[in-house]
C-alpha cells in the first residue's frame, strides 16, 4: 500500500511516500481502507520526536474515516463494507496517512451514510477531545457559560458546537474573519483574541465563565483565573505549560478554580464518544468544517499548515 512514513525524527521534510506492507487486523481489530485522515498538531509532535512513537519507520496520523476492508478474529458489530470513522492511532500503533490502517474496535464507530469521509475524519480526535474536556471532565451543564479559547481551531470549532448542543451559553475567542461562521456554529459571544482588553471584553460581553477550554495555558491561565466564576472549571489541552509567572494565584484560590489537564489518548471508551459524535453528525448538531484537503504526496505541506497557517476547522489528507 502507499503510505506516508518517517524513518527518523525531524521537520516535515522527513515525511516520504513509499510502499509499505498492508497491515493485517489482529483479534478485535478492523482493517480500514482509509478515505480521509485528519491532520492534527500532535502528528507533528510525534514526527519531530517530542512525543515518542512506538517504532520507526512510523506512519503519522490519529484520525481516519473509510470502509472496513477486513475484520480480525472475534470482531462483532462491524462487517466488511461498513463506513466507519475513528481516532487514537499513531500513538501506540501505526497511524492513518496511508491507504489502509488497522484499528481496535473500541476506537471505531459507524459513520452515518450522509456524512462525508473527510468530515468524519475531521470530527474524530477533536470531537473526542472536546467531549472529554467539556462533558466528562468539566461536567458542563445547560445554562452555564462556557468559554472556548481559539474557537476557529480544530478543537475549538467542534467544542463550540458541543457546548451549544449541551445548552450552554457559548463564548469564544477567534480572529475577526471567523466570527460570522462561529456564530452560525452556535457561539453566542465572539471576541477577537488579539484585543488588548480581552479579559474585560469577555466579562463585559458574557459575564463570568463557569467552564473554560484552554488550549494555551502558557498564555491564558492568569486570564482564566480573572474571567472565571466562583468554582470555575478549566480544562487545559494545549501543548504548552502554564507560565512560571502565574500571577493570579490569589484569585484562583479565592475562586477555588479547578484545573484539569488531559490527553485525548487516555479516553477510556473512545468508541462510546465516537458513537455520540456520529449521532450528532447525523442530526446536523455537529458540522466539522474541512478547510483544505491534501493527497499523500502533500502530507508534509499539511503538517506545516496545521502549525503555521490560519484556517477555520480542519485539514485532511485523502489517500
Ligand atoms: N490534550 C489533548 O488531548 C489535546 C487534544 C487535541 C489538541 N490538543 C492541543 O490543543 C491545541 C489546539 O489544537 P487544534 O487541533 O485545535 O489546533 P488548530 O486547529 O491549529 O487551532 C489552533 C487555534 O488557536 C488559535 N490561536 C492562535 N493563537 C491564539 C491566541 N493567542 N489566542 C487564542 N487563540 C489562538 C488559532 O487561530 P488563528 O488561526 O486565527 O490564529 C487556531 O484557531 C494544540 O496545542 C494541540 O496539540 C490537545
Amino acid at each position: 500500500m502507499r503510505a506516508v512514513r518517517y524513518h527518523e525524527h525531524g521537520g516535515p521534510g522527513v515525511l516520504t511516500v513509499e510502499d509499505a506492507e498492508r497491515p493485517d487486523p489482529g483479534p478485535g481489530e478492523l482493517r480500514v481502507e482509509v478515505r480521509a485522515a485528519g491532520v492534527n498538531p500532535v502528528d507533528t509532535y510525534f514526527r519531530e520526536g517530542s512525543y515518542e512513537p512506538p517504532e520507526l519507520p512510523m506512519i503519522p496520523g490519529s484520525d481516519f474515516a473509510g470502509v472496513v476492508d477486513a475484520a480480525g478474529e472475534g470482531v462483532e458489530g462491524f462487517a466488511e463494507g461498513d463506513r466507519v470513522f475513528g481516532t487514537g492511532l499513531g500513538n501506540d500503533r501505526q497511524g492513518t496517512y496511508a491507504e489502509y490502517a488497522v484499528a481496535p474496535t473500541d476506537r471505531v464507530a459507524r459513520l452515518p451514510d450522509d456524512v462525508g469521509f473527510a468530515e468524519g475524519a475531521a470530527a474524530a480526535l477533536v470531537g473526542v477531545t472536546a467531549w472529554r474536556a467539556l462533558v466528562d471532565h468539566a461536567g458542563l451543564e445547560p445554562a452555564e457559560t462556557c468559554l472556548v479559547h481559539g474557537g476557529s481551531g480544530g478543537v475549538g470549532h467542534v467544542a463550540v458546537q458541543i457546548a451549544d448542543s449541551v445548552g450552554a451559553r457559548v463564548v469564544t475567542t477567534a480572529s475577526e474573519e471567523y466570527h460570522d461562521r462561529l456564530e452560525e456554529m452556535g457561539a453566542d459571544v465572539i471576541v477577537d483574541y488579539g484585543r488588548e482588553d480581552l479579559a474585560d471584553a469577555v466579562v463585559e460581553a458574557a459575564g463570568r465563565s463557569d467552564v473554560i477550554l484552554d488550549h494555551r495555558l502558557d498564555q491564558y491561565l492568569d486570564f482564566d483565573a480573572e474571567v472565571g466564576t466562583q468554582g470555575v472549571r478549566v480544562v487545559g489541552i494545549g501543548n504548552t505549560e502554564p507560565d512560571a509567572g502565574f500571577d493570579n494565584v490569589a484569585a484562583a484560590r479565592a475562586k477555588e478554580m479547578q484545573l484539569q489537564l488531559m490527553s485525548m489518548y487516555n479516553t477510556p471508551d473512545m468508541a462510546a464518544i465516537l458513537r455520540k459524535l456520529a449521532w450528532m453528525l447525523a442530526e446536523g448538531d455537529l458540522r466539522p468544517r474541512v478547510s483544505k484537503r491534501y493527497d499523500l504526496d502533500h502530507a508534509a505541506e499539511a503538517q506545516k499548515a496545521v502549525l503555521h497557517d490560519s484556517f477555520l476547522g480542519k485539514l485532511v489528507v485523502e489517500p
